[in-house]
């Protein structure tokens, strides 16, 4: 099967390309065309026409699509010694794409390509009050035989449901709904689309249940729904999810409790939930999800603690967000021997107990945060770890947290936490320095951070101005 690609992707190649094609058919004919159906060819001037404007004359601006005048995001290939077209996409892709009208809209030509295998829309339907469009929801079915990728992307003006019938594409690998207006619940026949590979829906305003019967896409390796209004819990079905390499549902109004299926996820490497409004525990469960790289709770309600988890079985932890999950207890040993492990966010749960000094050794670590918990005792990480980490490491806002006195010198200690207490009456007789109080919340514009090194010169406390920028150093009186 020959294959002209019409669709070039450098604006070079294309001038190239028609060139090219100009000189071909200087020497050849202009009323040699491309052999294509009368109706294939017609079918495509009206669909175009319906999305970019009535001026738009194909027939007089591209009389060959197919060959010597080819249309800006359109593909076609060759069947049984016919041109038809594969690729559509419309909308502002390129400088020279096809743009749509502000007045634009869907005509049932759409539906009468043979061999239609892609289809997009970005930047098309733009004006979500003068012209809102819905998805036309009927016919998509004549499309199942050959439709293998179907986008709408950004595209304000794009309201309404997901057609049910989509549930019939079944040769469909790639649905990309992504941020649109698009509303509704997210129809079940979804879970019919046997072949797919991905799923990303993120950024409309879908509510209500995700369908159960998604959870028999064996096949699927991303699914995306984040940035909606999804509510109910997450379906105890997805653990046949088998295939799943990202599942991000971030952002939504999801509740209930982590499903124990998950851990049937073998070869999922992101999990992101982060925003929802999950409670119930972490699920036994994760720690049989050994790919996981990426996993990201926070911010659910989600309580519970730490330590029913067997961590080192996720040895392929790069980042791991547990933030106002609402955790208490302590920090687990075996969280220590993560080794790939770069992000590492704790911060702002009810955590207590004292911190391993073995944290500071993870050979990877870019990224502690322990702030806002209840931890207690001295922190015996190494001056060399505080210089490193600067504010990347965040142990402010544990009470009773604080630091070896010696490290003052130095002038690499930890931010917003306080030596420790015997020591700090000594030093207190010595100082003429006023101290404040470390607030429970630092401000963002108080945490510039410039020059660790530039106090604590000779031992005594002091304030250092340089420029714009007041460096305080601020310890409890207790
Ligand atoms: C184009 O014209 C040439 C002769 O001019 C002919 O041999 C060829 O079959 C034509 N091709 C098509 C696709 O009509
Ligand atoms: C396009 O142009 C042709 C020839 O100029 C004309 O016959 C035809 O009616 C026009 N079609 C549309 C849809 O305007
Ligand atoms: C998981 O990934 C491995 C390695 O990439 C692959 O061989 C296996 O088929 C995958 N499992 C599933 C259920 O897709
Ligand atoms: C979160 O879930 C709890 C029940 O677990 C419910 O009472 C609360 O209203 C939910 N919050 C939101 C914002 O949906
Ligand atoms: C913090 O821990 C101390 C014991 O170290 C305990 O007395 C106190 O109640 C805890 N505070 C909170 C808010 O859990
Ligand atoms: C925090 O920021 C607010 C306004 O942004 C300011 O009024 C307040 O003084 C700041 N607090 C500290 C401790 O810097």
């Amino acid at each position: 099967m020959e294959k002209l690609c019409v669709k070039t992707q450098a604006l070079f190649l294309t001038c190239i390309l028609s060139l090219f094609l100009n000189v071909f058919c200087m020497s050849e004919s202009e009323t040699n065309l491309s052999l294509m159906e009368k109706s294939e060819k017609e079918a495509l001037y009206s669909v175009i026409q319906g999305f970019v404007g009535k001026w738009w004359n194909g027939s007089e601006l591209y009389p060959d699509p197919c060959g010597w005048t080819p249309i800006q995001g359109v593909s076609c290939d060759l069947f049984d010694g016919f041109w038809y077209v594969t690729d559509l996409n419309v909308g502002l892709i390129q400088d020279n794409s096809l743009r749509c009208a502000p007045n634009a809209e869907f005509r049932r030509h759409l539906f009468e390509f043979k061999h239609l295998q892609t289809l997009s829309f970005i930047n098309c339907f733009i004006d979500p009050h003068q012209h809102a469009v819905t998805i036309p929801t009927d016919n998509w079915e004549k499309l199942a035989g050959s439709l293998v990728s179907l986008e709408f992307r950004s595209n304000p003006g794009l309201i309404g449901q997901i057609p049910p019938s989509f549930g019939s594409l079944t040769r469909l690998q790639s649905l990309v709904l992504l941020e649109n207006r698009l509303s509704g619940e997210l129809p079940a026949t979804l879970g019919s689309i046997a072949r797919v590979r991905r799923i990303v829906l993120a950024g409309n305003m879908f509510t209500g249940q995700i369908p159960a019967s998604l959870g028999g896409l064996t096949g699927l390796l991303i699914f995306d729904s984040s940035r909606n209004f999804l509510t109910g819990s997450l379906p105890s079905t997805f653990g046949g999810l088998t295939s799943l390499l990202k599942l991000d549902l971030s952002n939504n109004l999801l509740d209930g409790m982590l499903p124990s299926g998950l851990g049937k996820l073998k070869n999922l490497t992101l999990l992101d939930l982060r925003n929802n409004n999950l409670s119930g525990g972490l699920t036994k469960s994760l720690q049989e999800m050994v790919s996981l790289e990426e996993l990201v709770l926070s911010n659910n309600p989600l309580g519970g603690d730490l330590m029913g988890i067997e961590w080192e079985n996720l040895q392929n932890l790069i980042s791991l967000d547990l933030s106002y999950n609402g955790l208490i207890g302590g920090i687990p040993e075996k969280m220590t021997v993560l080794s790939k492990l770069r992000f590492l966010g704790l911060n702002h749960n009810i955590l207590s107990g004292i911190i391993s000094p073995k944290l500071a050794a993870l050979p990877s670590l870019g990224a502690l945060y322990l702030h806002g918990n209840n931890l207690t005792g001295k922190l015996e990480f190494s001056e060399w770890f505080y210089g490193k980490m600067g504010r990347r490491f965040g142990a402010w806002s544990n009470p009773n947290l604080c630091y070896p006195v010696e490290l003052i010198p130095t002038g690499h200690v930890p931010f917003g936490v306080k030596p420790c207490q015997q020591e700090v009456t000594l030093l207190e007789a010595d100082s003429k320095t006023k101290l404040s109080d470390v607030n429970s919340d630092l401000n963002a514009s108080f945490s510039v951070s410039l020059g660790y090194s530039n106090y604590g010169v000779d031992g005594s406390w002091a304030f250092i101005v340089r420029g714009m920028v007041v460096l305080l150093l601020l310890i409890y009186i207790l």
